[in-house]
């Protein structure tokens, strides 16, 4: 094992990957190789206050190959893989779900091949250190009725997007690695994250770039699927204590228990925007709401139980929605040349062949 015990991230360069570089670099402080094939998701800028800090080593490639992941590993002896690399927007898994099943599932399955081999060279003491976190979602337990329990880890998994699907089916193959194999597994299944650098896809960051320019704000359905919202830093934290102290081959559901209607988020993000980037031209936000056509297979609640961790672990979020959704907007209303760089012409091409059939109802 490196004597400064070094850990490898895959898929650092995205949302909360580069997160979690950037607060494992300030909070634990020991070296991270960050490997990511920096799809339209991965963004070298999220990482700009690391650039000239040797505790962050960048490699550009994919969890696919497994030889490259293999001699990584050799090279850097990390003491773990902390494994976040994956296509994570539901709605672009709905049009192209090939990709979702290539980096979900066979690329997961890559990395577990070359970590397992891995694993088998390091002594006795170093297996003992060694940790496989797999980072997942709580949308592999399917949706909630309004009254129905939150999700426990023993709810039954039930994927109902290609996303969702994908997920599951890495998160069984991490169990089966632990199982068949004994490569000392977690695996932590995490609902909506919000905060810095997340890609303007997804309904919060794309509410508040909409809404400060005075365009549509497309709300799908009638609004009321409801989501359990974390800010992004507090997954980081979660994920820090499992990775620590989590019992082998265990999973960790990670919750904000933030529960909001998506209507309510983006009447939030307009009262926000109206306060803190107010525009006689635009006039209130709340105007630019515009119900369009549903997702398919539009899960109705999400919602997580989050005893285990707590009671296991001590982990409880330190952000509440009110004050991290208003860090947020802020953040975003700071950092426009980081959203410049983002909305290239690929972004802009996704938010035409997305919206363009979801006329407003
Ligand atoms: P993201 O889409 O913002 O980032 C994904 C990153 O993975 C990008 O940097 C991308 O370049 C990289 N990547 C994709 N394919 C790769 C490949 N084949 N090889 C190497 N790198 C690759 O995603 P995110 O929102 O930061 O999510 C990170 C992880 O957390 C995912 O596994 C996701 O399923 C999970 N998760 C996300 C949320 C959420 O709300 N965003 C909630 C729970 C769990
Ligand atoms: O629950 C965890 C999951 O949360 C993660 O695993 C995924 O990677 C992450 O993308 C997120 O999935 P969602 O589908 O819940 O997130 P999204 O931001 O795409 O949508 C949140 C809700 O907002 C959902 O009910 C759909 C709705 N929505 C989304 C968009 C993009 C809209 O109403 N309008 C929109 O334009």
């Amino acid at each position: 094992m490196s004597r400064e015990d070094s850990i490898l991230v895959t898929g650092g360069a995205g949302f909360i990957g580069s997160n979690f570089v950037l607060t494992w670099i300030r909070e634990v402080g020991s070296t991270v190789i960050n490997l990511d094939s920096l799809t339209y998701a991965g963004n070298l800028n999220n990482l700009q206050s690391l650039s000239e800090n040797s505790k962050h080593i960048f490699v550009h490639g994919d969890i696919a190959d497994e030889e490259l992941v293999g001699r990584l590993l050799r090279e850097h002896k990390p003491r773990a893989i902390v494994h976040f690399a994956a296509e994570s927007h539901v709605d672009r898994s709905i049009v192209g779900p090939g990709a979702f099943v290539q980096t979900n599932v066979i690329g997961t399955f890559a990395l577990l091949q070359a970590a397992k081999a891995y694993y088998l060279e390091l002594s006795a003491e170093e297996q003992q250190q060694f940790r496989f976190l797999h980072v997942s979602t709580d949308e592999v337990y399917g949706t909630l009725e309004p009254n129905d329990p939150a999700f426990s880890e023993t709810t039954p998994y039930a994927p109902n997007s290609p996303y969702a699907a994908s997920k599951a089916a890495s998160d069984h193959l991490v169990r089966a690695y632990f199982h068949t194999y004994k490569l000392p597994v977690l695996t932590t299944n995490c609902s909506n994250n919000y905060g810095p650098y997340q890609f303007p896809e997804k309904l919060i960051p794309l509410m508040i770039l909409n809404g400060l320019e005075g365009k549509p704000l497309p709300v799908y359905g009638d609004g009321k699927n409801v989501r359990d919202w974390l800010f992004v830093e507090d997954h980081c934290s979660a994920i820090r204590a499992v990775l620590e102290h989590g019992r082998l081959g265990e999973t960790y559901n990670i919750g904000g228990s933030s529960e909001k209607a998506n209507i309510d988020v983006v009447t939030t993000i307009c009262d926000l925007l109206d306060e803190l980037a107010p525009s006689t031209e635009i006039g209130s936000r709340q105007k630019l709401i515009a119900y369009v056509n549903d997702r398919p297979g539009h899960d109705r609640r999400y919602a997580i139980d989050a005893r285990k961790i707590k009671q296991e672990l001590g982990w409880e979020p330190a952000e509440r929605f009110e004050s991290g959704i208003r860090k947020t907007v802020a953040w975003f209303l700071a950092n426009q040349e980081w959203v410049e760089n983002v909305r290239s012409g690929a972004y802009q091409q996704w938010i035409e062949t997305n919206y363009a059939e979801r006329v407003a109802r």
